[in-house]
């Protein structure tokens, strides 16, 4: 075997050696500094078995934001008199909905629909129960503009955050030096916060990843009726947010006072049609249904045993379903598993002390 070395490979072999010293040298400096850096706790924490959250490109994530966000969410500043904040009619402890048949705005003005939960609406692909929206942040906006919500006036909001003293410096800390707090920056901020308040930690949750004593029996029956072809409510409220994100009739009317879908697309086919809510937490957000007319699980129930009213744009899946009082029972008792308790304790979502 010949031992000497051609010019080429010799120069090859120089080559890699000094490749590998620049390569260690380089290893060491990168990691010199993240070894002294102090762990840094995530912004949020995805429950397992979400997928990520996507922020827009023009409204990324940071911490400054999203604890801005969080201040402005319990502010009454935004409404027209300073008496209402968006935690008004989205409390924590009711799953940040308000427990009320339809919300009441500023001066007790009556809104016509129930406060749906924000959590979780950071995956929603349209938002309110017409999906008249497809951004929180353009949804926070309606919101806060809307006459029978906050009644907020822009340009006066504008001006009234500029005279904030902290929120002087609490804006240029989260969208840049230099930076004036407007209401369209301030949705912005809480957009961001509420795509953070996440919530996928119930006994259902234990239960589907490995604790199989985390239900009982009923429980387990109620479950298996829940995804079975004999309900079908599975089909659409589904996956993990229980919710297909489209809309149906569940024929609650014969005539819809409110005609949900239609009064965005003015299409005759959507008249009656709702966005299908998340059941997550569904034991904390009573009453139910858009309206709110439903007080009740059992009612709820009892709505989709009788197969709903006659309606022309009714589901085919919502007909009678000849539900035992066991079956009803252990529907509402699965039904019940599905409260996160961290969600309502959860001190990165509550108001700042
Ligand atoms: C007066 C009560 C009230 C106030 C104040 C209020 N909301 Fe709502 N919110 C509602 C109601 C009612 C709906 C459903 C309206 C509809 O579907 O037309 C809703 C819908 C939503 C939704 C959509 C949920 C979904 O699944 O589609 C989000 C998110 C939300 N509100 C966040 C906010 C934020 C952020 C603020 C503050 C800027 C706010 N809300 C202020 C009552 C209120
Ligand atoms: C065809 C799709 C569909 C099927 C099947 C279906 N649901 Fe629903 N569900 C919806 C929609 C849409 C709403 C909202 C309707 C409205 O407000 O007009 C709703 C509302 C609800 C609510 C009230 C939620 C709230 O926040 O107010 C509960 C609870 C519920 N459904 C449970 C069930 C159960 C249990 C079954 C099976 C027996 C079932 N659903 C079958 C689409 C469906």
């Amino acid at each position: 075997m010949n031992i000497s070395l051609t010019l080429r490979q010799r120069q090859t072999q120089t080559r890699t050696f000094l490749c590998s010293i620049l390569f260690v040298l380089l290893f060491v400096l990168s990691g010199c500094p993240a070894s002294v850096e102090p762990v840094k706790e995530p912004l949020y924490s995805l429950p397992n078995g979400f997928p990520d959250i996507n922020f827009p490109k023009d409204n990324p994530v940071t911490a400054e934001k999203i604890e801005l966000g969080r201040k402005l969410f319990y502010d009454p500043i935004l409404s027209s008199d300073k008496s209402i904040a968006c935690a008004s009619c989205h409390k924590q402890e009711l799953a940040f909905t308000d427990g009320k048949i339809v919300s009441r705005g500023v001066k007790g003005e009556l809104g016509s629909r129930n406060s749906p939960t924000i959590v979780n609406t950071g995956y929603a692909e349209h938002l309110f129960w017409d999906g008249r929206a497809s951004t929180i942040e353009e949804q926070a906006f309606a919101a806060a503009t809307n006459p029978a919500e906050m009644r907020a006036v822009e340009s006066v909001i504008d001006v009234r955050l500029q005279k904030d003293s902290a929120y002087s410096i609490e804006f240029p800390r989260a969208f840049g030096n230099g930076t004036q707090p407007t209401l369209r920056l301030a949705m912005k901020a809480i957009a961001t916060f509420v795509r953070t308040v996440l919530s996928g930690s119930s006994r259902y949750d234990e239960f589907i990843h490995g604790a199989t004593s985390a239900l009982n029996e009923s429980e387990i029956r109620g479950r298996d009726l829940f995804f079975s072809y004999r309900t079908q409510c599975g089909d659409c409220h589904s996956g993990y947010n229980f919710t297909d994100n489209q809309f149906h009739s569940t024929g609650l009317f014969t005539h819809y006072f409110d005609q949900g879908r239609y009064n965005f697309t003015i299409n005759k086919s959507d008249v009656g049609k709702f966005k299908t809510p998340s059941l997550r937490n569904i034991a904390l957000t009573a009453p139910y249904e858009h309206d709110g007319h439903l007080p009740t699980l059992e009612a709820v129930i009892e709505h989709y045993n009788e197969g709903g009213k006659d309606f022309i744009n009714k589901d085919s899946r919502i007909r009678p379903l000849n539900l035992t009082e066991t079956e009803k029972k252990d529907l509402i008792a699965f039904l019940n598993t599905l409260t996160d308790n961290s969600l309502l304790n959860n001190p990165r979502f509550a108001k700042k002390p």
